[in-house]
């Protein structure tokens, strides 16, 4: 089954009073339980593709199918039910609440759910990644490391369908980055999920099914597996 379907996006930013498209015509599917890895230089349009794929942003043309459903012109209403509990997100800037500490951050879209437990999980998430010491701490206590695998934690929590992360084990060194990876691998062999992580890491690029390559807008490599 395809789980991502994108027909020639093409996107770009208004600023001031030019426009610059830095994606052009890009289409891409990704089967349900594929890992693909997104690579392309910094500023090449990784994060910019992920923001459409995901609904967080709307190309400028082209259209994007979740599952066969168009979500090219869903409402914020309409894309609530993917946000909150089919997709998990990690931001390259991760975007924590800075007014709850770790802990609460990874509860809270769990308790959005309505999850059983949402303290239990994020705990059994926390204690994974080595920051249970660290759960009391707000996000301004926290490395910039730490942070992001808190904010790994939350993306995690509802175990989502679909986990769209942006550079995840940018900030880490070699034995974090294998104890997020393994996370995500389970995630995808016990939930089925598909995963779409833009990386640098050429150790996390060598176990996905598939590597696409973002060259100057265009996507090498986006066809169906
Ligand atoms: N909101 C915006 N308005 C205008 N230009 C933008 C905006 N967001 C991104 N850009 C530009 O679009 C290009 C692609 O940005 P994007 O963040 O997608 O790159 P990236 O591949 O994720 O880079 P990096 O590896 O550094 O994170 C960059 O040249 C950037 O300056
Ligand atoms: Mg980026």
């Amino acid at each position: 089954m395809t789980m991502i379907e994108a027909r020639n996006l093409t996107h770009a930013y208004r600023v001031e009073d030019r426009e610059v498209t830095i994606l052009r015509d890009v289409s891409l599917s990704v089967a349900a339980g594929e890992f693909v890895v997104i690579e392309g230089n910094s500023g090449s349009g990784k994060t910019t593709l992920l923001t459409l794929l995901s609904g967080l942003d709307r190309p400028s043309s082209g259209r994007v199918f979740i599952r066969g459903r168009e979500i090219t012109h869903l409402d914020e209403d309409e894309m609530a039910p993917f946000r909150n509990r089919a997709f998990g997100f990690v931001f390259q800037s991760f975007h924590l609440v800075p007014s709850l500490n770790a802990l609460e951050n990874v509860m809270f879209p769990a308790e959005l759910a309505g999850s059983d437990q949402p303290r239990q999980s994020a705990e059994a998430l926390l204690r994974r990644v080595g920051l249970l010491p660290r759960q009391h701490h707000f996000p301004h206590q926290l490395s910039g490391g730490e942070k992001q695998r808190v904010a790994i934690c939350r993306a995690l929590v509802n175990r989502p369908e679909i986990l769209f992360a942006d550079e995840p084990t940018g900030n880490l060194d070699a034995k974090n980055s294998g104890a997020i990876l393994d996370l995500l691998l389970d995630l995808r062999k016990e939930r089925g999920a598909t995963l779409v992580l833009v990386t640098h890491s050429a150790e996390i690029a060598r176990k996905a099914d598939r590597r696409l390559l973002l060259r100057d807008g265009v996507l090498d490599g986006g066809g169906a597996p």
